[in-house]
């Protein structure tokens, strides 16, 4: 029998552009996922944001099926750019009254929002006018916006989330280039990281500072996958750790410790910018919980350096700083986008953080399973997305069980939507949408969720 806590936040989430739609509609600036999607054959079958899921101007709808699935919380992402359409200076009153209007249809709904302050969609003219996440400003000019939707938005928003994997914008924004703003560098992804996380300090600064009245709670959603030792030889074991370090710890120990861990001082020199004294001060204890997007595991072994390298894409960093090769097990059952399923990693990478980082409250912002789903009969019948959260909410509820502090999980996603370098040819929802006609089907596992909601377990 498993059962969760009375308060257990069960939520489901989403972000800006994989769901809105309205790319110019009411004074929005472009961000540079609206102008990385225009380069020819970046993302799969040249597919973009443009209209989405049209959440845009289906936004009530879309609060009422959320209503009559049983969540009681949402994670959404404010677009930056249809704020503040320059991503400095003058604010967009218009798309102020969108998310205004949707936070209060959330409320009247009983659904609390968890409001992701930037999910990858940097207004275009800070890219184009002032070097985007390279240059040191940005930080200031995100602490600018944040203070506008503190301001806005923190009468009714108590649940804040700076940054959107910060990890993924630095390694696929700046590394690998295979997102927006698509360079491909080996240092950048280092120097853009670390703008990231003087940017979240700072916003989290200025809300602990000037809007303590509201009483919210702040913090910063990280992802990880577990790495498991492939063999229990101690370099395979130190490999597994080193790649952590790199995938979580490069932006959790800032978070909590104030600064990088040391493995990644050692092995990447000049290349890891420093923080300064003042900096450490600011960045340490920035965050109320840990949020976590959590979604597979992949074995990790010392690169002997025999021939065989691991990919950049996906590794956790760049695999030559690491020197750590991934692998899969084949009996690993594979997603529609070659992620394993292996929930004890799950449990294993939430114990991990536990013991790392004392004991914090942990919040799953995202965890989901990606499947080629088809509409039979009018319904959708994804039993192994609903096989895959039954499986990692076990290792949620273990994890609990043995004193970890996880105090919430929201699945990615509520819809199926525009998934990136991919397109729509990727589905994670728990709602089937029809790209033809946008209309949302319910998949099974969304009729399930209201199911284990109601009862916290099953
Ligand atoms: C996360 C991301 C989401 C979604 C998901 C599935 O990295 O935050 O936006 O795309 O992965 O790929």
């Amino acid at each position: 029998m498993i059962k969760f806590s009375n308060d257990f936040i069960w939520g489901t989430a989403t972000s800006a552009y994989q769901i809105e739609g309205g790319h110019n509609a009411d004074g929005k600036g472009p961000s540079i996922w609206d102008s990385y999607c225009t380069i020819p054959n970046r993302i799969k079958n040249n597919e973009n944001g443009n209209v989405a899921i049209d959440h845009y101007n289906r936004y009530k709808e879309d609060v009422a099926l959320l209503k009559s699935q049983g969540f009681k919380a949402y994670r959404f992402s404010i677009s930056w750019s249809r704020i503040m359409p320059e991503g400095k200076g003058k604010i967009n009153e218009e798309g102020i009254l969108f998310y205004s209007n949707l936070i209060d249809e959330l409320l009247k709904n009983d659904i609390t929002p968890w409001v992701t302050l930037y999910h990858w969609d940097l207004p275009l003219a800070l890219e184009m006018e002032n070097d985007g996440w390279l240059n040191p400003d940005i930080a200031d000019y995100f602490e600018a916006f944040a203070k506008v939707c503190f301001e806005r938005f923190g009468d009714r928003v108590k649940n804040w989330i700076t940054l959107n994997e910060p990890w993924v914008a630095a390694i696929l924004g700046y590394g690998q280039g295979v997102f927006a703003p698509g360079r491909t560098s080996n240092s950048e992804p280092y120097l853009a990281a670390h703008h990231l996380i003087l940017a979240h300090a700072k916003a989290v600064k200025q809300y602990r500072t000037n809007f303590n009245n509201q009483k919210g709670t702040i913090g910063i959603t990280n992802n990880c996958d577990w790495r498991e030792p492939l063999t229990d030889k101690l370099c395979d074991i130190d490999a597994a750790e080193r790649a952590l370090l790199f995938f979580i710890g490069w932006f959790a120990d800032p978070v909590y410790f104030g600064d990088y861990p040391q493995v990644m001082k050692d092995r990447l020199g000049e290349r890891l910018p420093k923080f300064t004294e003042e900096e450490k001060e600011l960045i340490k204890d920035s965050s109320d919980f840990f949020g976590l997007n959590h979604y597979t595991t992949m074995y990790a072994a010392e690169d002997d350096h025999s021939g065989i390298t691991g990919s950049v894409y996906g590794n956790g960093g760049i695999s030559e700083d690491q020197d750590v090769i991934l692998s899969q097990d084949e009996s690993w059952p594979l997603t529609s986008f070659n992620w394993a399923v292996v929930p004890w990693g799950c449990y294993k990478l939430l114990d991990w953080i536990s013991k790392r980082y004392n004991n914090p409250d942990i919040i799953i912002t995202e965890n989901g399973f990606a499947c080629d789903d088809k509409v039979e009969n009018g319904e959708v019948n994804d039993l192994e997305r609903l096989d895959y959260y039954k499986q990692y909410l076990e290792a949620c509820n273990k994890a609990i069980a043995d004193g970890i502090n996880l105090k919430g999980y929201f699945a990615w996603s509520l819809f199926d939507n525009f998934e990136w370098a991919s397109g729509y040819s990727v589905r994670f929802g728990i709602n089937y949408i029809d790209y033809k006609t946008l209309k949302r089907i319910p998949k099974a596992s969304a009729l399930w969720f209201k199911q284990i909601i109601k009862n916290n377990g099953w």
